[in-house]
């Protein structure tokens, strides 16, 4: 699948340098053309020669070189590649993608380019785990950059933890992940995820204990396989997914405006943890305490069931719609009666019994319920969970 595509490899000053010239070689025996550019810092670590030997081409490697410029242009470099590889992605290439600096040929190609970037980092563990480089992945990742790695292992530095760059053949796999598409790509899916927040008075709200951890992998799963998702969550602590549309809300009410103002879409996944009850009645001032000791009464209403209104809508319903189910007692037979209650096409079990560990916790222990059986996984990591799940709906759809 890489026959003919171009990559522009762009190869940074670290020790892992040397292991671009095995992933120039694993490229070209798949097909691929690669258009090398060192920095500065990664000709200390291969040369040019060697770079130009393995991948037959040019090498690039600085921004000045009028000569390069009258042959093709930085911006033209940048944009006839299919995709753009940074292998070994050092600290401080990171750092300057992050801030959008531009003072090299390499950083010029990443700020010119229109074409999506796969890094592979390399550092030492405490540079990879320094905050600020932590911080520069997370800005890098929300602008829609690709990461293969780091792996955990010795480093070359003599340490041991993150930091080592994916080995050759790990780039090329996500090299090729990155340009097919995914299975799931022209879908539109919708993703619920998170508590809501019922407010009781203008400080005080009902909520629940839901992370919005597992919905927020759902949704990283499904864009990983090339939908277009767009993610509705109530306040939830998990950070937000990245590469999808994401739509705050507070309340039920507003989760089920903007998941109808959301569709239509191929399939419809709802992670999130609903309250099920709200106010009666709104109060725009705060309940006092009163002088007599006398407890405030809440009095309740039942909010809306968005999987419910989804799952039941004639025109306009998703091909495919996905509930989960939260349960303490009883979890397949309460779940299975779930799924036909609301309407769903498949329903993902869950025990949430405090003992589990599962509700705001990391793992995931879950029973796919669908019409045609039930599903039981193994306990896995709540990312794990997401990818099975992505991989099913790929299947479906
Ligand atoms: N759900 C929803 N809107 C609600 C309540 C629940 O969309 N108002 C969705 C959830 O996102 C989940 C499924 O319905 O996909 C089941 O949620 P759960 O909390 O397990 O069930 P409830 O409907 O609240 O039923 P119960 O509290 O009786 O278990």
């Amino acid at each position: 699948m890489l026959q003919g595509r171009k990559i522009l490899l762009v190869i940074g000053g670290g020790i892992a340098a040397y292991k671009c010239l095995d992933l120039i070689r694993r490229l070209a025996e798949r097909g691929a053309g690669v258009t090398p550019v060192l920095t500065r810092a990664a000709q200390e670590f291969v040369t040019p020669l060697s770079v130009a030997a393995l991948s037959g081409r040019k090498v690039y490697t600085d921004l000045f070189d009028l000569t390069d410029e009258a042959e093709m242009g930085h911006i033209q470099l940048s944009r006839e590649a299919d995709l753009v590889v940074v292998a070994p992605a050092t600290a401080d290439l990171l750092a300057k993608m992050a801030g959008g600096q531009a003072n090299d040929l390499a950083t010029t190609l990443l700020m010119a380019t229109d074409k999506r970037v796969l890094v592979a980092p390399a550092m030492n563990v405490r540079m990879w785990e320094h905050p600020a480089t932590q911080r520069n992945v997370k800005t890098l990742q929300s602008d829609g950059v690709l990461f293969t790695g780091p792996n955990e292992g010795d480093m070359a530095c003599g340490e041991f933890g993150p930091g080592r760059m994916s080995e050759p053949l790990e780039i090329v796999a996500a090299i090729e992940a990155a340009l097919s598409g995914g299975p799931l790509k022209g879908k539109h899916i919708l993703v619920t995820s998170g508590p809501t927040h019922e407010p009781i008075d203008p400080v005080r709200y009902i909520a629940n204990r839901s992370s919005g951890a597992q919905g927020t992998a759902v949704a990283e799963a499904l864009a990983g396989l090339g939908a277009r998702v767009t993610f509705v969550t109530g306040p939830a602590d998990a950070d937000r997914p990245v590469g999808v549309d994401v739509i705050e809300v507070e309340t039920a009410r507003e989760m089920l405006a903007a998941v109808e103002g959301a569709l239509p879409a191929d399939a419809a996944v709802f992670a999130a943890a609903v309250a099920d009850w709200r106010m009666a009645s709104e109060t725009s001032s705060k309940i006092k305490k009163d002088s007599s000791g006398r407890v405030p009464e809440l009095e309740l209403t039942e909010n809306p069931d968005i999987l419910k209104t989804v799952a039941h809508m004639g025109r306009g319903r998703p091909p495919l719609v996905v509930g989960f189910a939260a349960e303490t007692d009883d979890v397949i037979a309460n779940a299975a009666a779930k799924r036909e209650r609301k309407g769903c096409d498949w329903i993902v079990a869950n025990d949430v019994s405090p003992e589990t560990g599962i509700m705001g916790g990391d793992e995931n222990a879950v029973t796919l319920i669908t019409a045609e059986g039930q599903e039981s996984w193994p306990r896995l990591s709540k990312v794990e969970v997401a990818r099975r799940l992505a991989a099913r709906i790929a299947e479906a759809l």
